[in-house]
């Protein structure tokens, strides 16, 4: 284990986590789709933005809080959802979800977590501050299965659902099938039936088990229709996660949607996909207020943060860098990246004279 101050910035933790997983975990977790352009070009979009600071704005208080479904959450950050934590840490998502809470921050929890939700939901609760759970539903052939859950998110507390709208099939993973990658007879989705999670196990050289899985538990006909009859059932609010179109933002809002999360999956689904970043102003412009538009991938570092929520997130979401904290430091490097995050979101509303994170907008980004 790493002692999590020794590390100063997101992007740091990397490193460490790589040092302490298996290569065939490191790739699952670190690889994209085909060629990984969109992996590149999402951190990249971020690069090319600049900031136009304030000067002579009181900013002896910032406030990092923002609004969702009516609540106040502490802070605009949170994490992704990612399949089983455990692969990273042995206390996997009960960890996160301390540190999570820990840190304030909203919470995620994947389908495929490898931690009862209600656990993850007790483990939460106990961390000093308390965040947010959110729970992310894929499209199953049992339709069943996902209203089940549905309910059982609603009975353990958790305050939305995600449902993942890029994920017909799995993306074209070459590390995972080059690895022969299946999830490891160890870890296990216990949410879902233990007879229908049995293909993500079985190992096939040049093949992801995974990929197999999905290929057998995915409905790839899901449609708008889908969503509005999982909208009518579910005791949450439902958020549409994986929009990049403009055009299926209105859609996701016209069919009932509470939310959308412009996402490309981090390049794990479409390579060469447009990066999230770049896809967000206009998905905001084709919501115009209506729902919260939420923004996932290539997120590195606080001032990441700042420039989504400039051009219109209302929060963001982090993915793999939470992994590679929990895989470094278990709960504590977790709520410690998210506290890395929040402090360098801070200093800049600070130093740009934009101290409110709810009254960010496109005037504080110029492009090039
Ligand atoms: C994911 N992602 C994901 N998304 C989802 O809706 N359900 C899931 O189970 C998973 N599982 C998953 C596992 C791993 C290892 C990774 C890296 C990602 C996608 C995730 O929610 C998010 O969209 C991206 O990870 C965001 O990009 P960054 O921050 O990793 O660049
Ligand atoms: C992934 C799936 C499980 O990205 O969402 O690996």
């Amino acid at each position: 284990m790493t002692d999590a101050s020794d590390c100063r910035r997101p992007l740091d933790y990397r490193e460490r986590a790589r040092a302490a997983l298996p290569a065939h975990v490191w790739d699952y977790i670190e690889g994209g789709a085909g060629d990984e352009l969109t992996v590149a070009w999402n951190s990249a979009a971020f690069d090319r933005v600049s900031i136009v600071p304030r000067t002579m704005v009181d900013v002896s208080a910032c406030d990092l809080s923002c609004e969702l479904f009516g609540a106040r959450y502490a802070t605009p950050l949170g994490v992704a959802p990612m399949a089983y934590h455990q692969i990273a840490h042995p206390e996997g998502e009960l960890a996160t979800a301390r540190g999570a809470g820990a840190a304030g921050a909203l919470c995620v929890v994947s389908i495929f977590a490898s931690a009862r939700l209600e656990d993850i939901a007790a483990a939460r609760s106990g961390a000093e501050a308390s965040g947010p759970l959110w729970f992310q539903l894929y499209w199953l052939r049992r339709r069943e299965v996902m209203l089940d859950l549905a309910a059982r998110a609603g009975a353990a507390g958790y305050r939305a659902l995600v449902v993942t709208a890029d994920t017909p099939r799995l993306g074209d993973r070459r590390r995972d099938r080059h690895n022969g990658w299946a999830v490891p007879a160890g870890v296990r989705a216990v949410n879902l039936d233990a007879a229908v999670m049995a293909s993500a196990h079985r190992r096939r050289p040049g093949a992801s088990a995974l990929a197999g899985h999905a290929e057998e538990a995915f409905d790839p006909s899901a449609t708008w229709h889908d969503l509005e009859w999982l909208v009518a059932r579910a005791p949450l609010p439902v958020l549409v996660k994986g929009i990049l179109d403009p055009a299926d933002a209105q859609l996701a809002v016209d069919h009932g949607a509470a939310g959308v999360i412009v996402s490309n999956h981090g390049g794990r689904q479409v390579d060469g996909a447009i990066s999230a970043l770049r896809a967000l102003p206009p998905v905001v412009d084709a919501v115009a207020g209506r729902v919260p538009v939420l923004l996932d991938g290539g997120v590195r570092r606080g001032r990441d943060a700042f420039v989504a929520l400039a051009l219109g997130a209302t929060a963001v979401l982090i993915g793999r860098p939470v992994l590679w904290a929990l895989a470094a430091a278990g709960a504590d490097g977790v709520a410690h990246q998210l506290r890395l995050y929040r402090d360098e979101l801070e200093n800049l509303l600070a130093l740009a004279g934009r101290p409110r994170v709810r009254e960010l907008g496109r005037d504080a980004v110029a492009h090039g």
